[in-house]
């Protein structure tokens, strides 16, 4: 496991005010994650993932549906639809239920959330009076179709969850799986937020990883502590300092109306100590209101006692965007070398988007390039993400890779190509976080990569 505990020694930089701004700044110049619709001044609440952002999602996802899905016998996987029949909503609850409380202001009409506010009676914006609290439903509507009446309203999905509880029975009938077992899905989500903030942390259109785990109802206390075990080893795979994870355990009046007990896991993003992920114990309700509300039998027999009931439901529910704040806020850092400010991001192997960078001592000399090209094949042959960069300086090679948070380079020079012959077919591998180099073989380098990012 990479020394994780090592790298969170940035308490200064937690405290640094423009810490935000300083990750937003690195995410949108370095390719990570872009405003949405930005040419045409953005869309609120939206965010777009560019080149390395993809990669770095892509990377957090397979770690999950490693972890959550493929590493165990219990777990299936669907993709459901986004667009539902709108009786899924109606039947979970979202339809009556799915509303923060929402203030207008009478005279600039801004509309906030009181909640968040330091004076619920006045505006922060124009000074001017917020009119009384009401209840704003966070789905957004849409229509199928060419009628445009309220029969063909549909919503479009809040949580990925629903398109788990409706396949319930395909899975059942199709796979016949022994009780416990659950339904792992990915895929967006959206909300209507009020007031969409903190970058990615807030979205009006966000990504979704979640699990719906089926167990007999006298068994959800154990499945949950398995659950809550399993989501703080996903933190510690994704690189998460310890110290910056914190369970809460919700009050009653806190929680959402499906659960009977939840924990949310909070993080120490820049702006506070906020909600990162959930683990809910659902209860029947979901499968009982869907079978009342579709007249579906959803129950499992248990073949050996011949009982028949309604599995009750643990649900960890990850928010991918709140990971990769998370994944950045705590991997950002600063440090001097060689007497300048370095930039650069301490992410775990495992998730970066480069796994190494190959490079050319110079590039004017076409030994050295047909060399670090052999090296680059090589090394490719473990993991796609070997970058190649000849542009430059060396030092500003390794600056641009500390940037994206590329965990090691390797430089060829003229001790590849046998200048001293002990040194044939050796090269530099430059580490990250210390920028110390190590000379070794290629099958060394091979092997260094290969071990950091298992
Ligand atoms: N199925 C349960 C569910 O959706 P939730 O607490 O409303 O529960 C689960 O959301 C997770 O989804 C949150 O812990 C968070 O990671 C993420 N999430 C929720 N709303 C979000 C938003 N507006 N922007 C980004 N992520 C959000």
């Amino acid at each position: 496991m990479y020394p994780h505990s090592e790298l969170c020694n940035n308490d200064a930089l937690m405290a640094d005010a423009n810490l935000m701004e300083k990750i937003i700044s690195l995410a949108k110049r370095r390719g990570f994650v872009f405003p949405g619709s930005e040419i045409y001044g953005g869309l609120a609440g939206t965010f777009d993932y560019g080149p390395l952002g993809v990669v770095l999602k892509e990377n957090v996802e397979r770690l999950w549906l490693q972890m959550f899905r493929d590493d165990r016998d219990d777990m299936y996987g669907v993709d459901a639809t986004i667009l539902m029949n709108p009786k899924v909503w109606e039947a979970s609850g979202h339809v009556s239920g799915f509303s923060d409380p929402l203030v207008e202001c009478e005279k600039c009409k801004k509309r906030f959330r009181p909640d968040h506010l330091d004076d619920p009676k006045k505006c922060p914006e124009c000074e001017g009076t917020l009119g009384e609290v009401r209840q704003f439903n966070m789905m957004f509507k849409t229509q199928v179709g060419a009628t445009a009446d309220e029969s063909s309203v549909v919503y479009l999905r809040p949580e990925t969850a629903g398109g788990i509880f409706t396949n319930f029975k395909n899975v059942v009938d199709s796979l016949h799986p022994k009780l416990p077992f659950g339904i792992a899905q990915i895929g967006k989500a959206f909300r209507n937020e009020i007031a969409p903030r903190d970058f990615i942390f807030r979205l009006r259109e966000l990504s979704q990883m979640e699990v719906e785990y089926f167990v007999k109802p006298t068994d959800w206390e154990q499945a949950f502590e398995e659950w809550r075990k399993m989501m703080h080893l996903f933190a510690e795979a994704v690189g998460l300092p310890q110290g910056m994870v914190h369970e809460l355990e919700v009050s009653d009046g806190d929680r959402a109306h499906y659960s009977k007990r939840t924990i949310d896991f909070e993080f120490d993003y820049p702006f506070g100590r906020k909600e990162l992920w959930g683990l809910a114990y659902r209860t029947d309700f979901d499968l009982s209101a869907h079978a009342g509300a579709s007249s579906t039998e959803l129950t499992y027999l248990d073949e050996e006692t011949k009982e028949k009931f309604v599995p009750h439901v643990i649900e960890p529910s990850l928010g991918v965007d709140r990971t990769i704040l998370a994944i950045l806020a705590s991997a950002y850092r600063e440090d001097d070398m060689g007497g300048e400010v370095r930039t650069y991001l301490a992410l775990a192997p495992k998730i970066a988007p480069v796994k190494a960078m190959v490079s050319p001592l110079l590039k004017n000399k076409p030994e050295l390039v047909a060399k670090a090209r052999e090296v680059r094949a090589e090394l490719r042959k473990i993991h796609p993400g070997i970058a190649w960069d000849d542009n430059g300086n060396i030092g500003k090679r390794y600056r641009r890779q500390d940037e994206i948070g590329t965990p090691f380079c390797i430089t060829i020079d003229f001790d590849t190509l046998g200048e001293h012959s002990e040194l044939a077919d050796t090269v530099t591998l430059r580490h990250r976080d210390t920028g110390e180099q190590e000379r070794l073989t290629i099958p060394e380098v091979a092997e260094r990569i290969s071990s950091a990012i298992q």
